[in-house]
């Protein structure tokens, strides 16, 4: 049995924007998975950052008439404070401008070139500043780059490639076979259709890009920006002793780099491959690919600002099922905030706490038909969670949210008396204590508060023997008019 930590990773977000849901949705999913493997009783280790060379950046530098330097220490921290904001625990922010990522970086590709994965060659191709990556002609619409809708520059020059092609097989093999984990399954299936095509060298040097990393075997020529971005997991994973990475959480548009030109540089380098990646949706916004031209970006404080921390993090990942596209609008979440948070959870929780500060003191055992009853929003928020899938696991905790509602509404337990309403109290501030421990992992600040008014301090792992002392405390969520 390993003792490494449970290594996740989200990607490391260009700091030529500023943060918006984009980058949360993919930040905040990992760390409410985290939080959740935590909650397994496994170490945890998370690690988020930016990426902050390559010509993309330079050139938001030189458009705001600073330097790269300048201008990457004035966005970084930005980043990091959202991160904050937002409750996500990362063990480390990790910037490509670091110096521990340079050296390791220098380390890295030296290796991929001793072991004879890298050679000189001539380039030429048509490149997509905004991607920072090559198009195939036959993959452009109308001779545009389909991400950004702008005409990639040709280019031709002499560069040092990557032999990729040489792990094409291994490759597919490792993938097929789930060594390494590629999810959603429809993911996985599009990028083995790829790969059966065969796997083309690529170019990793650039001699026209000042800003980024000298190559160790050739200083005019700085590494190629994805090159460098990658290893940034290994940086910090090998440096704590928690390599190889369990789980790289992606957005799709991203996944060819991740699940095929990393795992092939760590072979090239001798290092092991990562346990799994998984590659979330994009969305739209209010049906429109979120764009500043159109206006219609939603930014992490916006949310924060309007909803409060943790219905933002349940929001964002209740809205849609993790992994597939979905659309988020304002009007919709705050529909969803006061259905499920407002009047669902939160009224539910008031409601009976409320009831139960009547009975401070007592030792409870839920009863087993209630236990029973339960015990299927148990399991399945635990089997979504081991999947990754957050939207089923959030409609397991609506799900005790509705029953306990129905519980309350059936038994009346302020129509009984004695030994009855204390069994019916019991059992509704058992059901309390589910949702308060199914809700965490999303809403770490609202479990505690709950935890807090049943009277339970501290971690509780299992719903059995505990003293309560109850006091209802201030609304969960206040409804948005
Ligand atoms: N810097 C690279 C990643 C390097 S990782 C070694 C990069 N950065 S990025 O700032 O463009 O962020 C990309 C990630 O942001 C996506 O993969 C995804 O996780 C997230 N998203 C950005 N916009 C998004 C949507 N509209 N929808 C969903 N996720 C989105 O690529």
């Amino acid at each position: 049995m390993s003792t490494k930590p449970f290594f996740i990773t989200t990607p490391i977000y260009y700091v030529n924007d500023v943060p918006h849901i984009g980058h949360a949705y993919t930040t905040v999913a990992a760390d409410v998975y985290a939080r959740w493997i935590r909650s397994q009783g496994r170490e945890v280790v998370l690690l988020t950052g930016t990426d902050e060379h390559g010509a993309k950046i330079a050139e938001a530098a030189r458009a705001k008439g600073a330097t790269p330097q300048e201008y990457v220490d004035s966005i970084a921290p930005e980043f990091k404070r959202v991160w904050e904001s937002l409750g996500v625990g990362f063990d480390r922010f990790i910037r490509t401008t670091d110096a521990d990522h340079v050296a390791t970086v220098t380390d890295f590709i030296q290796r991929m070139h001793d072991r004879g994965f890298v050679y000189r060659g001539i380039y030429e191709g048509l490149y997509c500043v905004p991607c920072e990556k090559f198009w195939n002609q036959a993959d452009l619409i109308d001779g545009k780059c389909p991400d950004h809708d702008k005409v990639p520059i040709p280019y031709k020059e002499e560069n040092y490639f990557f032999a990729l092609s040489r792990f094409c097989d291994e490759l597919s093999q490792r993938i097929s076979s789930d060594e390494l984990l590629v999810r959603p399954e429809e993911r996985k299936r599009e990028i083995l259709g790829k790969l059966s095509a065969g796997l083309e060298d690529i170019s990793i040097s650039r001699t026209n890009v000042s800003w980024g990393i000298a190559l160790p075997f050739d200083p005019s020529h700085t590494i190629y920006v994805w090159i460098d971005a990658l290893i940034n997991y290994y940086t910090f994973g090998k440096s704590i002793g928690a390599w190889p990475a369990d789980l790289h959480l992606i957005g799709k548009d991203i996944l060819w780099f991740h699940s095929v030109i990393w795992p092939a540089m760590l072979r090239a380098a001798g290092e092991e491959l990562p346990g799994q990646v998984f590659a979330n949706g994009f969305f739209t916004v209010a049906g429109r690919k979120m764009s500043k031209t159109i206006g219609n970006v939603i930014t992490p404080r916006e949310l924060i600002e309007r909803f409060g921390v943790d219905a933002t993090r349940y929001l964002l990942l209740s809205a849609f099922p993790f992994g597939e596209d979905g659309d988020f609008d304002m009007e919709r979440l705050t529909q969803k905030y006061n259905a499920e948070l407002a009047n669902g959870m939160g009224n539910f929780v008031a409601r009976v706490t409320k009831l139960g500060e009547q009975i401070e003191g007592i030792i409870h055992v839920t009863d087993d038909r209630t236990h029973h009853a339960l015990r299927p929003f148990h399991d399945d928020f635990q089997a979504a969670m081991a999947r990754l899938d957050f939207y089923q696991a959030t409609l397991a905790l609506r799900g005790a949210v509705s029953f306990g509602d129905q519980y309350v509404n059936e038994t009346k337990p302020w129509n009984l008396a004695g030994e009855e309403q204390r069994v019916a109290l019991q059992n509704a501030l058992g059901i309390v204590a589910l949702i308060a421990h199914l809700a965490r992992p999303f809403m770490p600040g609202t479990a505690e508060k709950i935890f807090s008014s049943l009277g339970i301090k501290g971690e509780m792992h299992e719903w059995g023997k505990v003293a309560l002392a109850v006091k209802k405390g201030e609304a969960l969520f206040s409804r948005i008019e």
